[in-house]
């Protein structure tokens, strides 16, 4: 297949190009950086000419404005790039049946279960990333109905930066550790998260899907395991709450994500501590 990749050059999005380039004739789109083709999804004609001219049989759609402190500062822009945006491709992409697969984010909901989200929960967004992706699942539904939606949470990965990056500078500079307690969700690979992505994509099965490594901690939690794992065991991490965490974008409390309509087809991710392992050992040999 011959596959677009917006957002290629970010953490996701370069390990999709990664996994995908054996098999697949891939043409690479992002905002700025090393990639083929500049695009800013947010200019629909950009995204009309650039699908036009690539003549995708796929689009792939990780890109995004990620920043969450940004879109609580600045939600318009969040709205253009990740709602408005979502909305341009899948409208680029619509007119010549092509299907399309958005990333999407745990941050749709709420967080106010006491059980983990699966794909038929009602998205309620609580802050203005949330809102701005929630938006794009929803452009992208209403325009092209050959759609996947997948939500992931927590990503980490090789090169970027990151929660487990920044927790481990932070130990080995030496320098005091707090971290929340009552934020909770699935930490996730972007290595497994491609794989996942790569074997959905052959499926046809559109629909929204729930892909995360198993199992749901809380930021704590993940921080003392990664720790742990990196030779810092003595380290002490204080406890703090959310709302000690002075930041301009709330996150919801618990947003565990069940994956059952890719469990259901056979798309499965490992142990969240299995895949950290597994991530600790690839740095190793980077
Ligand atoms: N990271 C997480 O923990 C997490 C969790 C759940 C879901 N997700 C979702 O997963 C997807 C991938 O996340 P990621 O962490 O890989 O993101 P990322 O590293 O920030 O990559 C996103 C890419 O999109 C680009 N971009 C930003 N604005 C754009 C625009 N207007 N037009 C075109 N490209 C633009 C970014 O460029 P710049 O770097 O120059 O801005 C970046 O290269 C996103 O859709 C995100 O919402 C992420």
């Amino acid at each position: 297949m011959k596959i677009l990749i917006t957002g290629a050059a970010g953490r996701l999005g370069s390990q999709l190009v990664a996994q995908l380039e054996d098999r697949h004739d891939i043409a690479e789109a992002d905002i700025v950086g090393a990639v083929s083709h500049n695009l800013d999804i947010s200019d629909y004609d950009a995204c009309r000419r650039l699908v036009a001219e690539i003549q995708p049989d796929f689009l792939l759609h990780p890109a995004a404005w990620t920043d969450v402190d940004g879109c609580a500062l600045d939600p318009t822009k969040a709205l253009k790039i990740n709602g408005l945006g979502t909305g341009n491709l899948a409208a680029a992409t619509a007119k010549s049946g092509i299907p399309m697969l958005y990333v999407s984010t745990n941050e749709v909901f709420d967080g106010a279960h006491d059980r983990a989200y699966t794909e038929h929960d009602a998205p309620n967004p609580i802050n203005a990333y949330g809102y701005s992706k929630w938006y794009g699942e929803r452009a992208l539904a209403q325009v092209n109905p050959r759609h996947y939606i997948v939500r992931a949470a927590w990503l980490f990965a090789h090169g970027g930066r990151n929660f487990i990056q920044a927790i481990l500078g932070a130990a080995r500079a030496g320098k005091p550790l707090r971290v929340v307690t009552n934020e909770v969700t699935n930490p996730t690979y972007t290595n497994d998260l491609a794989a996942a992505i790569a074997q959905l994509i052959e499926t046809e099965r559109f629909g929204i899907y729930h892909l995360v490594n198993e199992g749901a901690v809380s930021r704590w939690q993940f921080a003392r395991f990664a720790l742990d794992e990196a030779g810092f065991a003595d380290m002490p991490i204080q406890r703090i709450s959310r709302h000690e965490w002075n930041r301009p974008s709330l996150p919801p409390e618990y947003t565990a994500l069940a994956n059952l309509a890719g469990a259901s087809i056979g798309i499965r991710l490992r142990p969240w501590r299995e895949a950290l392992r597994a991530f600790f050992e690839a740095e190793a040999r980077i």
